[in-house]
């Protein structure tokens, strides 16, 4: 089986095909950053119509990497929300045009869990396992129980962890987005010198808070001298923003690996996905409490950590090998929860 993925729900317009070996024929993604840093962020009318200017260039570059055309593919699947809906409307409209011409399957997918399943496409494993979702939209600890099945532990109760990275950097004169920038300049910084909270370190449950870690923030940067925030109080403020960030991630995941070990005593991995997951302070530490827990430590990767047309194209084979497929019928979704249930009952 062999299928189209695309994907364009926030400011990357990406297209890629995935067989059901698990191999990646082709995946190519085109980044919107420059048409967005202007701004300082994402701009909804800003990535959609860039969207739909690049979108048939990009599917007709992967079909051409992977040396195939239309007539080999087996269906399209493309991302039906959460995300920014200009964009997403661009990606479902574009995928039922080519099913419906091309007479195949059209596969609409849930972004979280294309993320949340990339773990299969890289490293075949199976269910259940423990995800921690760090993504510039959400910050969640679910456990994969099967496709389409997640049960979710806990949830961020404000920000998205990736919007902490982001809104933190761009206190700092840093450009969108922040996670890489303040990785790259926290190397040569002094995680001390900045004494910021931990926000829900030690208490019980799953869930994230990272407002108040943005405020503590903004308050360091201010009792600075005025005009005076040279290049090593920023990386000593990235430094320590990005320890913050990894010790609240991993005290919330040791309390999710607790719930995960109840549920399932014979679950054996942990897993990181979504950009935040290119972070390679919180890989190491992640691997290491996994290690501490006897459970295997998986990150995609980093290329398959940020969007991408890859996790797509797999998420819809994953539906379609159970015989899943959507109608022409779908309305694209800027809301779409992997898991109803509330977090908190
Ligand atoms: O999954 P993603 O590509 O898009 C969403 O679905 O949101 O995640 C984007 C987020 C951004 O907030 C970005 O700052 C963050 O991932 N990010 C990182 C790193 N690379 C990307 N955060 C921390 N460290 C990184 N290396
Ligand atoms: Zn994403």
């Amino acid at each position: 089986m062999i299928v189209l993925g695309i994907e364009t729900s926030c400011d990357e317009t990406a297209a890629a095909v995935v067989d059901d070996t698990r191999t990646i024929r082709s995946d190519v993604v085109l980044s919107q950053l420059d048409d967005h840093r202007p701004f300082g962020g994402i701009v909804p009318e800003i990535a959609a119509r860039a969207h739909l200017d690049a979108l048939d260039s990009i599917i007709a570059r992967a079909l051409a990497e992977a040396g195939l055309g239309f007539d080999a593919l087996d269906a399209v699947a493309a991302t039906g929300g959460p995300g920014l809906i200009g964009g997403v409307i661009v990606g479902v409209m574009t995928a039922k045009a080519i099913a419906a011409a091309r007479g195949i399957k059209f596969v609409a997918v849930n972004h979280l869990e294309g993320h949340a399943l990339t773990a299969r496409l890289t490293d075949g494993i199976e269910f259940p396992y423990l995800v921690l979702l760090a993504t510039g939209g959400h910050c969640q600890l679910l456990i994969a129980e099967g496709v389409g099945r997640y049960r979710r532990l806990g949830t961020t109760m404000d920000d998205a962890v990736g919007e902490a990275f982001d809104k933190g950097a761009k206190m700092l004169g840093l450009p969108y987005p922040g996670g890489p920038e303040v990785e790259r300049r926290a190397k040569s910084g002094n995680a001390k010198r900045f004494d910021l909270p931990r926000p829900l370190k030690g208490r019980a449950g799953c869930d994230f808070s990272f407002s108040g870690l943005k405020t503590a923030l903004r308050h360091a940067i201010e009792a600075l001298p005025p005009g005076r925030l040279g290049e090593g109080d920023v990386a000593d403020a990235c430094a320590a923003l990005q320890a913050a960030i990894t010790e609240v991630m991993v005290d919330r995941t040791r309390n999710a690996i607790r719930q995960f070990r109840a549920l399932h005593p014979q679950g054996e991995t942990l897993v990181v996905a979504g950009g935040v997951a290119a972070n390679l302070t919180l890989r190491t530490a992640l691997a290491v409490l996994a290690t501490e827990h006897g459970l295997r430590f998986i990150a995609p990767p980093q290329r398959l950590c940020t969007d991408n047309g890859a996790m797509i194209a797999w998420a819809g084979l994953e539906r379609l090998r159970l015989g899943l497929s959507d109608g022409l019928d779908f309305a694209p979704t800027p809301r779409w929860p992997l898991d109803p249930r509330p977090a908190r009952p």
